[in-house]
């Protein structure tokens, strides 16, 4: 019988103490402990970027990371990054582009292109496609997405001063 092991981390700006199983993915532990869902579940070896959140800030696949390895970090994921208002605008684009069709590679999408954007306030086509390319979608051909993306940049580089 395996022990579960302490876990002490933030979750969406909220302290969570709990016990996990040792092996215990950090994707499993958001889905099935605390009801994350938006963390979405693909390949579950690191290719397909479904299960994208952002740990101190950076973003990581947590399919390949055991939850104990998140002990004392800062777990952001797709409900506190939407709640927060952060990708308001990202979402929105996402929306009137029909960047999303069935939605499951959505959150993780939205992730990763707030990433670059975060580091990167004009990225032109080229460093978008690349930055999203380790995130696959089976509907929309990305096309849709890049083109949400560049709108985005276009509606923040209006609103800076
Ligand atoms: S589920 Fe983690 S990369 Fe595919
Ligand atoms: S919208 Fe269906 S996988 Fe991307």
């Amino acid at each position: 019988m395996t022990t579960a092991l302490p876990l002490s981390v933030e979750v969406n700006g909220e302290h969570v103490e709990t016990q996990v199983l040792p092996r215990t993915s950090l994707a499993d532990f958001l889905r099935e402990q605390l009801k994350l869902t938006g963390t979405h579940v693909g390949c579950e070896h690191g290719v397909c970027g479904a299960c994208t959140v952002r740990i101190n800030g950076e973003i990581v696949r947590s399919c390949l990371m055991l939850a104990v390895q998140a002990n004392g970090a800062s777990v952001e994921t797709i409900e506190g990054i939407s709640d927060s208002g952060e990708i308001a605008d990202l979402q929105a684009a996402f929306r009137e582009r029909n960047a999303l069709q069935c939605g499951f590679c959505t959150p993780a999408m939205l992730i990763t292109a707030q990433d670059l954007l975060a580091q990167n306030a004009e990225p032109d086509r080229a460093a978008i496609r690349e930055h999203l390319s380790g995130n696959y979608c089976r509907c929309t051909g990305y096309q849709a997405i890049i083109d949400a993306v560049e709108a985005t940049v276009k509606s923040r580089r209006a609103l800076r001063p």
